[in-house]
């Protein structure tokens, strides 16, 4: 470690030895790097202006994509209000955003790998993946306001009517839109990034590298910029549960009776997931058969009771949900 005395000290070995050179300006670097305290996470959040931020959120999707654009919106909006800690972070100000949007100059920030769902590859929604890292960084509460940022998302309307109405007045902070029409407006049933843009592409009839889609997700990294702002506003005044609650869809809390996280294989327990299950999972008519094939341990129940429960299973979720709370029930009387 190098400490003011210690510096001082070298300094003066190395000017005595004429050794003044790269080894000095290494010195000064070490100097620099031990006199920059960073706090420990998470960092300050003071209460932000969620239209603002969702202007931002737009900006930054022009110069980052939507992962990086989402990120530096809440980071650099704090960093306007708060300074020290936000000064630490290698994001540039919103002043040379615009700046190099003008000049068509190419910015290298945080979170852009993020950009179409990771590297394109179009899993996790890259405004998601942006506002979450920054949510993580602000608050204790990071994953209640997580869960409920994706699951508004899976059931929001992109872009929103307010995104669509400040592209249209032009009241965005960019100067050349790379459209101000309003868009129509899709919701995407998933937090992935294929479903939501080839959803919203099916709906509108534009293609997926037409300047529209890309003003979509523009708007679009907004939006989740400013509901994430909403909800760390929110946390920050201690009212998180008057903006919302998670809840899971209905069928996805109905198939996680059986299929979570956990150590059970047999039960269903070999997958993971809060997504809306039944955005991909339709035909559950193989199910009914699987199930039917299943042992709950310490039942009793007879092979030909349990077919019968399997063939009325006709692929509604609510009769195998019901199947469900039947094996409970045997299982519990078993007990
Ligand atoms: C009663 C517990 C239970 C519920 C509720 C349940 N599953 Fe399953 N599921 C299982 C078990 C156990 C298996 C494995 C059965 C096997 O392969 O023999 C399975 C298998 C599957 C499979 C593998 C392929 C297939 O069809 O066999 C899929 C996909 C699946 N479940 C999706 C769902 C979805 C989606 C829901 C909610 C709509 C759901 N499950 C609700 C217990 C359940
Ligand atoms: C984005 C689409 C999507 C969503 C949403 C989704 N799944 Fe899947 N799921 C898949 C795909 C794709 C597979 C792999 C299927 C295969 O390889 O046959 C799979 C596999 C599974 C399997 C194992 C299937 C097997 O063959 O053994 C289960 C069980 C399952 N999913 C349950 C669920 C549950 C429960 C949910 C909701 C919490 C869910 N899935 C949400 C797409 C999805």
């Amino acid at each position: 470690m190098v400490t003011r005395r210690s510096f001082l000290k070298t300094l003066g070995v190395l000017a005595l030895g004429g050794v003044i050179g790269s080894t000095y300006r290494d010195a000064v670097k070490a100097f620099a790097q031990t006199e920059v305290s960073v706090p420990p996470l998470p960092w300050p959040y003071v209460e932000l202006d969620v239209e603002y931020v969702r202007k931002m959120g737009h900006l930054g999707y022009y110069a980052f994509e939507c992962a990086g654009g989402a990120f530096w919106a809440i980071m650099e909006s704090l960093r306007e209000k708060v300074g020290y800690p936000y000064t630490l972070l290698p994001i540039p100000t919103r002043d040379e955003v615009e700046a190099a949007l003008d000049e068509g100059k190419h910015l290298h920030t945080l979170m852009q790998y993020g950009a179409g769902g990771a590297l394109g590859w179009a899993s996790l929604c890259g405004a998601l993946n942006g506002a979450a890292a920054a949510i993580q960084m602000v608050s204790e509460n990071w994953k209640t306001i997580g869960d409920m940022l994706f699951r508004w998302y899976e059931t929001a309307l992109f872009p929103s009517d307010k995104s669509n109405e400040y592209a249209s007045k032009h009241e965005f902070f960019v100067k050349k839109y790379k459209s101000d029409k309003v868009l129509p407006q899709s919701v995407s049933h998933s937090i992935l990034c294929h479903v939501s843009v080839s959803n919203w592409c099916e709906v509108s009839g534009y293609a997926s590298g037409s300047p529209e889609r890309s003003e979509r997700c523009a708007r679009l990294a907004g939006d989740v910029a400013a509901k994430a702002v909403e909800l760390l506003n929110a946390d920050l005044r201690g009212e998180l549960e008057l903006v919302g609650t998670f809840t899971y869809s209905q069928t996805t809390a109905s198939c996680r009776t059986c299929h979570f996280k956990g150590t059970n294989y047999e039960m269903g327990q070999f997958t993971r997931g809060k997504m809306q299950c039944e955005t991909c999972h339709t035909d559950m008519r193989p199910h009914a058969h699987s199930i039917v094939r299943l042992e709950v341990p310490g039942t009793s129940s007879s092979p030909e009771k349990t077919v019968a429960t399997g063939a009325a299973l006709t692929g509604v979720i609510g009769a195998v949900a019901g199947l469900w709370s039947y094996m409970r029930s045997k299982s519990k009387g078993s007990k």
